[in-house]
């Protein structure tokens, strides 16, 4: 039986990662796990209000989208705990800058640069919504055909409610194929 926990948020996991933005002229990292998709083209970065990073992504309308490998959690996790109000995370990992302007984590297997278009805005957090301008990515994990190989990415996950980091998993299906195997089931019933 189900017991209903109310209203809680538990659409979970969701990508771990590491959002770059020039805030002052310095570059500031903040990790960050409530992401989502918007459409074909767009992509949404919730951050709270309060926020140093916030600042830099209003100002520039430029930040980056660094994908968190295992090797890259550690310092991940520690922009997600300490503030660029008071501490500077400028050195935390090595970059460069991309062709749209935003700083781009050299360590990151695939980083997103984006174009802020718009920001939702609720009480207490900005949702920026972003174009992606340039896909960066390790040529390691594309696979034959140019496209990336998530099972060799292997981005790490997030869940909020036990706050934990967890794996990705291997691949269990084929899109598609077990819904026709469903169907031609159905149609020889
Ligand atoms: C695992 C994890 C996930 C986080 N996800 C978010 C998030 O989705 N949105 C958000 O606003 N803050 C999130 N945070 C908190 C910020 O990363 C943290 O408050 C950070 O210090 C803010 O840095 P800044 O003030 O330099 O921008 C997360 C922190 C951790 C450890």
């Amino acid at each position: 039986m189900k017991k209903n926990l109310g209203s809680v948020l538990a659409l979970y996991p969701t990508p771990a990662v590491v959002i770059g933005t020039m805030v002052n002229g310095k570059v500031n990292w903040v990790l960050v796990g409530h992401v989502g998709i918007v459409g074909h083209d767009r992509i949404l970065i919730s951050l709270a209000k309060p926020h140093y990073t916030n600042q830099g992504v209003i100002e520039t309308g430029k930040l980056s989208v660094n994908v968190v490998d295992e090797k890259l959690l550690p310092r991940a996790d520690y922009v997600g705990i300490a503030s660029g109000a008071k501490v500077d995370k400028s050195e935390v990992f090595a970059y460069r800058m991309g062709d749209a302007g935003a700083p781009l984590i050299e360590d990151s297997p695939l980083v997103m640069e984006c174009e802020v278009v718009d920001n939702y805005q609720t009480e207490t957090f900005d949702n920026f919504i972003c174009k992606i301008a340039n896909t960066y990515v390790e040529e390691s994990v594309l696979n034959e055909k140019g496209k990336v190989d998530y099972t060799k990415l292997k981005p790490v996950l997030f869940e909020m409610p036990n706050y934990n980091y967890l794996a990705t998993g291997d691949v269990i299906a084929k899109c598609t194929r077990l819904g026709k195997e469903y169907k031609d089931q159905l149609l020889n019933k």
